[in-house]
């Protein structure tokens, strides 16, 4: 844990996991500049440790899909922050293949981060954020948790078992102080999803936002009660195509994956 460059005026605490690159730093960099106090977590320390003396934040060394370690870190922050005002369930992982190619044990770590480690995140620090609230959850889901179109299934898989998650604590949640948003980005660029570099079109690389727009969102979600956003808001459609017309979706997307596989 390092407190160096604590900011001097106490704010309300927020924790961020996946706070050391991508989404999770910006969503840092934002929440840092509006007063809070952060405690930023990730497992590897070199890039935790950089963004954190960055923002003024402390930092803990932490595998979310770790259930166990996720408990003992939680317990050593609730030690130092009995209150907690939000927490952002942002670490994740790729998927980068399908559910035949990928190896298993790459699979169950897909589920074990991305779905496991929000539910996870959320009972270790919800003391704290039962004694701070009123008090904010974020999940950072993915358009990929709307739409399943073949490519990267677990990683799909993973995102949909999380934004039902999203869905369903907030409602368990209802009435307890804790107001639960979900936040669903598309293609955004960020060092584990250099989507940027994915497409070769400039039309295509249109579709790729950065970081800094889902961190504002995260806080706009947050400071207007937004329950429910996706990043940037015109991949919404695809998530209503998705679920009012899922046989086209289907045949369009086999269409495609024939189309590649002769290439
Ligand atoms: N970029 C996109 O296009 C996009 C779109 C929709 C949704 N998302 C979601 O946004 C979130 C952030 O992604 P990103 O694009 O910012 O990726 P990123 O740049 O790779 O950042 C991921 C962060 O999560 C941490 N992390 C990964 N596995 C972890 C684990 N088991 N325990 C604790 N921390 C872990 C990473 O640090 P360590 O590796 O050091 O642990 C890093 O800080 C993810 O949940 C992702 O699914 C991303």
């Amino acid at each position: 844990m390092s407190t160096e460059n604590a900011p001097r005026e106490k704010g309300p605490v927020a924790v961020v996991t996946g706070g050391s690159s991508g989404i999770g730093a910006a969503i840092a960099r934002s929440l840092a500049r509006r007063g809070w106090q952060l405690v930023l977590l990730a497992r590897g320390e070199e890039r935790l440790i950089e963004v954190a003396s960055e923002v003024g934040a402390e930092h803990e060394a932490c595998d979310v899909a770790d259930r166990a370690e996720v408990e003992r870190v939680a317990k050593a922050v609730r030690e130092r922050h009995p209150a907690i005002g939000l927490l952002v369930n942002n670490a994740g992982i790729p998927g980068g293949g399908g559910f035949l190619d990928l190896d298993p044990e790459q699979i169950e770590a897909i589920v074990r981060t991305n779905y496991l480690g929000s539910v996870w995140c959320l009972r270790t620090f919800l003391p704290a954020l039962e004694a701070g609230a009123p008090a904010d959850l974020v999940n950072i889901a993915s358009v990929a948790g709307t739409i399943a179109a073949g490519y990267s299934g677990p990683y799909s898989a993973s995102k949909h078992a999380q934004l039902a998650f999203s869905r369903s604590v907030g409602v368990e949640l209802a009435g307890s102080g804790i107001t639960v948003h979900t936040i669903i980005p598309g293609f955004i660029d960020t060092p584990g999803f250099p989507n940027r570099s994915r497409f070769r079109t400039r039309l295509l690389q249109g579709l790729v936002a950065g970081p800094e727009l889902v961190a504002e969102q995260v806080v706009r979600a947050v400071e207007r009660n937004r329950l429910e956003q996706f990043v940037p808001r015109w991949y919404r459609p695809a998530a209503i195509v998705q679920a009012t017309a899922p046989a086209l979706l289907a045949r369009a997307a086999r269409a495609g994956a024939v189309r590649r596989k002769r290439k």
